[in-house]
């Protein structure tokens, strides 16, 4: 949740106005989650559906959970010209499900109902959030028109990978409304700053690798992920297509970002390598073991009868980020590190990190002082990010999402170079 960030960005008593576009698939249904959370937390809400969609989910319902009277046409209540004013006065435009047959009339400017109107007519942020079996996703149609779309400065969100209406899974799923809806946060607080990670291709990992000693036990370590979903997330909403490379975590997948799940620091390397060919940023949030033992029993080790201990050998693992930063897979691109330091005899957590940086080699590093097991599990932070030019950027406590948009202001930054 990004609530101070969010909150700090508006002004006091103010109820920013969302227009939710409903368009008619089956996740219609959904998008009630997402109006419930959009209106419990201070929005002002006007549903927008198509005919199609009140097939989906009546108006009734759209009606008592907003507050407000729902059309579908451009023909009620003609004299408040609902088809200009809504879209003109809205802060934020969010269509979930966005269908096909949607998207292919935004994109090319047919405006035969209400909301397609109001997707004329809006100047805020339009965020658009498609659902649809996989094959709709990928026709060549619908790819050309979100490819439009994206130009001109929409937010195409990915869909989720995952069951679709039938038997079938595949890509298309609509991503979790609490997930759109923390996403929809992030673009209200950033409000008409364009989205200036659009067309770029970043990478994230997060979480914390296993080792396995067997396959029941496994040297582990404390990270939560939450540093990492919260650069996904914000990555998204800035435009970005996100790769989010995950060990281990039990978060929730961001909307619009693509996840790819891991264990070990192996496969992790592996994932990250693959997506780094093509990436523009690389943000090693993990924390990836440094060592694994040198061998995985592959029955349950059993405690020895005599009462004796047992000795695990072990061997390192590949350095990832150093990896990376050396082979420098992709020209420009910028690498990020993630240094948890705690200091001690050698040096200060800053000139660790200072060392860090160098022996790395990768083009910032966000340094965080672990002292005491503070920044674990938990959704602040603090942190001072190292650059190779020497720069030193101190970012004080507060959300996990406002360093993610520090580490994006430096990468957007960092890429222009
Ligand atoms: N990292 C990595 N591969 C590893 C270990 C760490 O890519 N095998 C990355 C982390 O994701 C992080 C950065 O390196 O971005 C720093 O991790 P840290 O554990 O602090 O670095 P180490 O090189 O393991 O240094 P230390 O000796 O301080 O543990």
């Amino acid at each position: 949740m990004t609530t101070d960030r969010y909150e700090a960005a508006l002004p006091e008593g103010a109820r920013p106005r969302v227009v939710l576009g409903v368009a008619g698939g089956i996740a219609a249904y959904k998008a009630c989650e997402l109006l419930r959370r959009l209106t419990e937390s201070g929005h002002d809400v006007t549903v927008v559906p198509t005919a199609a969609a009140l097939e989906f989910v009546g108006a009734p319902t759209w009606s008592a959970l907003s507050g407000k009277p729902v059309s579908a046409q451009v023909w009620d209540r003609v004299h408040e010209v609902p088809h200009v004013k809504i879209g003109q006065e809205a802060d934020l435009v969010v269509v979930a499900p966005a269908t096909a047959d949607l998207m292919a009339k935004a994109a090319h400017g047919i405006a035969d109902d209400l909301l397609t109107n109001t997707l004329l007519t809006a100047r805020c942020p339009v965020v658009l959030a498609p659902a649809m079996h996989t094959e709709m996703w990928e026709h060549p149609a619908t790819v050309a028109n979100v490819a439009t779309l994206r130009e001109r400065g929409v937010l195409v969100l990915e869909p989720a990978d995952g069951r679709l209406t039938g038997k079938d899974t595949g890509k298309g799923r609509l991503p979790d409304p609490v997930e759109i809806f923390d996403l929809c946060r992030e673009v209200l607080t950033r409000g008409r700053t364009p989205a200036d990670l659009t067309g770029r291709h970043v990478v994230v990992s997060a979480g914390g690798t296993r080792e396995y000693l067997d396959p029941v036990r496994f040297l582990g370590n404390r990270s939560s992920g939450l540093q990492g979903y919260a650069l996904a997330r914000a990555a998204a909403a800035r435009g970005a297509r996100v790769t989010l490379v995950a060990a281990n975590t039990a978060l929730t997948d961001p909307a619009g970002v693509d996840v790819v799940r891991v264990e070990t620091t192996a496969q992790l390397r592996e994932a990250v390598v693959a997506a780094a060919r093509e990436a523009d940023a690389v943000v090693m949030a993990a924390a990836p073991a440094d060592y694994r033992p040198t061998s995985v029993s592959r029955a349950k080790i059993k405690k020895a009868e005599d009462g004796s201990s047992p000795t695990i050998e072990l061997e390192q693992n590949p350095d990832i980020l150093k990896e990376i930063s050396q082979h420098r897979l992709r020209e420009g691109a910028v690498i990020v590190g993630f240094a948890a330091e705690t200091g001690d005899d050698t040096g200060s957590v800053l000139d660790l990190g200072r060392a860090k940086l160098a022996r790395k080699g990768c083009d910032l590093l966000v340094v965080n002082d672990v002292s005491g097991g503070a920044v674990f599990g938990s959704p602040d932070n603090a942190a001072v990010i190292l650059s190779t030019q020497g720069d030193t950027v101190e970012v004080p406590r507060g959300s996990k999402a406002q360093l993610a948009h520090v580490i994006w202001d430096l990468v957007v930054a960092g890429l222009a170079r």
